[in-house]
């Protein structure tokens, strides 16, 4: 019963009827899998946080199955959101406008906004447009993983994460592999809480104006703490340069430390240190990222060395990531 197969409509059709009565479930998106609970029962959404170990005042996504679903959770429309809307959903993009009062208040850790997102994903959209159906008109997710730790892009990562007693709509490997970019509509002028695969220009291109940077007045935001996306080994992040003198100056001495090094530049090899190539293109490495955080960590790396990814606007989700893994 812990996984439930999304190829199988029969499966897909029970998960949506967990969400309608009330339970947590697990499901794949675009960018990676989220936990879930009907927006509308803040009973279930503190199973959630507890589950999680969020603290309940960081906001959580709700999900829809189509744009239009919005105004039930928005009190306003911003022109920004509109536009953004438009252009990117169904997509990997979340927006934050003012909450319509009285609903999801548990789901909005008590914030007079609401971050919302139509998932493009194929199994994204067949759940909720069922849970719909079923009288659900938002799902709230956070990405389904413990708090601070490496977000789940496969059904295996969220059982390494909850054990197998979660229910998983098990929906393959997640494209994207990071997380959505969050824009904050709810002020005079749009902010970035938080990049994604989505692109600063892409964004700025559909607004017509540059955006805003997040600020301390800008909402909680979990994904946005200076430490998050932690593996268990010790992260750190360094120039190629800065890789190939520290290796060689550890020489021979590198074995037994639980060294591993992450990187795209090709490094001489030390015996008993764990290597594995940063693919070349940002796409390609969101997608495996943090896939292969879980995987240092299981195969015991104490410490990571990760090389500093590229300073390209296509980079910048991963950079982002790869920062806060460095802070924790
Ligand atoms: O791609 C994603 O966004 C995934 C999938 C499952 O949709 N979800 C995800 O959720 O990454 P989570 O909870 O790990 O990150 C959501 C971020 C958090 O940093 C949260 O604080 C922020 O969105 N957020 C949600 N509602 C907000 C609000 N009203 N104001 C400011 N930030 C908000
Ligand atoms: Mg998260």
């Amino acid at each position: 019963m812990p996984l439930l197969d999304a190829r199988k409509p029969q499966d897909v059709r029970a998960a949506a009827q967990r969400l309608a009565a009330g339970e947590l479930l697990a499901f794949p998106t675009e960018t990676v899998y989220g936990l879930g609970a009907r927006a509308d029962d803040d009973a279930a959404v503190r199973r959630i946080f507890d589950a999680k170990g969020r603290p309940a005042e960081h906001p959580l996504i709700v999900h829809l199955a189509a744009p239009e679903e919005a105004a039930r959770f928005a009190a306003d429309w911003p022109a920004a959101a509109q536009a953004l809307a438009r252009a990117f959903w169904p997509g990997p993009l979340t927006l934050i406008v003012p909450r319509r009062p009285g609903s999801a208040a548990a789901a909005a850790g008590g914030q007079p906004t609401i971050g919302l997102r139509v998932p493009a994903h194929p199994v994204a959209q067949a759940l909720l447009q069922q849970a719909l159906a079923l009288g659900v008109s938002g799902v709230a997710a956070p990405s389904a993983n413990r708090f601070g730790r490496v977000s789940a892009t496969r059904a295996a990562h969220v059982v390494q994460e909850f054990g197998a007693e979660l229910v998983v709509l098990d929906g393959g490997d997640c494209p994207g592999g990071i997380e959505s970019a969050i824009v904050d509509c709810s002020g005079a002028q749009p902010a970035l809480l938080r990049p994604g695969l989505l692109e600063r220009r892409q964004i700025e291109a559909v607004l017509g104006r540059p955006l805003r940077e997040r600020d301390e007045a800008s909402p909680r935001a979990s994904g946005t703490l200076a430490a998050h996306y932690a593996p268990s080994a010790k992260l750190r992040l360094m120039s190629a340069g800065q890789l190939r003198d520290a290796l060689a100056l550890l020489g021979a001495q590198s074995a037994g430390l639980g060294l591993a090094v992450y990187s795209r530049s090709a490094l001489p090899r030390s015996s008993g240190v764990i290597y594995r190539r940063m693919p070349d293109d940002a796409v390609a490495a969101a997608h495996e990222l943090f896939d292969a955080l879980r995987d240092f960590d299981a195969r015991g790396a104490r410490i990571l060395w990760v090389e500093q990814p590229p300073d390209a606007a296509a980079w910048e989700g991963v950079a982002d990531r790869l920062q806060r893994a460095a802070a924790a």
